[in-house]
């Protein structure tokens, strides 16, 4: 069995090596490529059996290269860089690996939240998170521990997820909302966990960041997609006490430096899966995922059933 590790972004040595020694515990043969380009890809695939990868473009160029690609295993969450269409056609199974990195964003979330009401350390007053409301827009497993985080600040915590039900959101303390508006009308805090799907790419614009009460700031681990970049600058612009926190820069970064300054904060390069925990769990995850898969069938996580 062959699998590569292909990783544009790559995980912390150690969870390399807890990868590797996951694969050769199989009697498997890791190959890994860091920082690689498509054509390192495109040339690297050719004898794989399992491929895993992070937010890597796996489209059909790369599985018509790889004739011996049974299994993608997506070490993380979202799976929207992955043609999953194609992955079905050529008789691929794709996984991801729920929950393994939903700590790390958490986390990250409450980082850049911190940052940002202290007004990027600047030595001026800010303002604290006890007491303030948070929106989660969707609660799955990174909402589910922003929820748990911001129980700890003493937030008041809603989220809006059609695909739970009231009872669980309200065992975890959490109260239910059920339309986008409630969420940023009620929300000083909205922060966005919903994957990047044609039913959310562009959701959130200009109307829905217009209705946050005063000093609302939007926070975004999920994907830059799901904003419309353009409608989102218009509302920057006509409301000076908005703030937008993301970990995804937008195509109109530089703008929005340019026209809010230090309201809008991007980190450099998509980070929130980026702890060494997150990169083992995922990666050995995927590692096991993988072996499992070429070895019984083992499709727990299938994403393209
Ligand atoms: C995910 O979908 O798991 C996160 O966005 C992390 O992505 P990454 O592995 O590219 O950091």
């Amino acid at each position: 069995m062959k699998i590569l590790v292909f990783t544009e972004k790559p995980f912390a040595p150690a969870a390399v090596k807890a990868i590797e020694n996951a694969i050769n515990a199989a009697g498997a043969e890791m190959k890994l490529v860091e920082r690689g380009t498509r054509e390192d890809l495109l040339k690297a695939v050719a004898d794989a059996n399992a491929l895993i990868v992070r937010s890597d473009k796996i489209d059909g160029a790369v599985m018509d290269a790889a004739p011996e690609l049974k299994v993608i295993v997506r070490a993380g969450a979202g799976y929207d860089n992955i043609d999953l269409a194609v992955a079905t056609a050529h008789g691929i199974c794709v996984m991801n690996t729920p929950g393994q990195n939903s700590n790390a964003v958490a986390e990250l979330v409450f980082g850049m939240v911190v940052m940002m009401v202290r007004n990027q350390y600047n030595g001026t007053s800010g303002t604290e998170l006890k007491g303030k409301s948070l929106g989660i827009y969707a609660f799955g497993q990174v909402g589910r521990n922003v929820a748990r985080i911001a129980k700890g600040f003493g937030m008041d915590v809603t989220a809006l997820d059609l695909f739970v039900k009231d009872e669980v959101m309200e065992a975890e303390g959490v109260k239910p909302l059920h339309t986008p508006e409630e969420l940023f009308e009620q929300n000083q805090f909205v922060s966005l966990h919903i994957p990047a799907t044609p039913q959310t790419r562009g959701s959130i614009g200009y109307d829905l960041v217009m209705r946050m009460p005063k000093g609302g700031v939007l926070i975004n681990t999920a994907r830059k997609e799901v904003i419309d970049e353009a409608g989102l600058l218009r509302a920057l612009k006509e409301r000076e006490d908005l703030r937008y926190v993301s970990d995804i820069k937008p195509d109109n970064a530089q703008e929005m430096l340019d026209a809010c300054a230090a309201r809008v904060f991007f980190t450099p390069k998509k980070m929130g899966a980026q702890t060494a925990e997150a990169n083992f769990n995922a990666g050995v995850a995927a590692a096991e995922q993988s072996i499992a898969y070429l070895r019984d069938g083992w499709n727990k996580y299938q994403v393209n059933k």
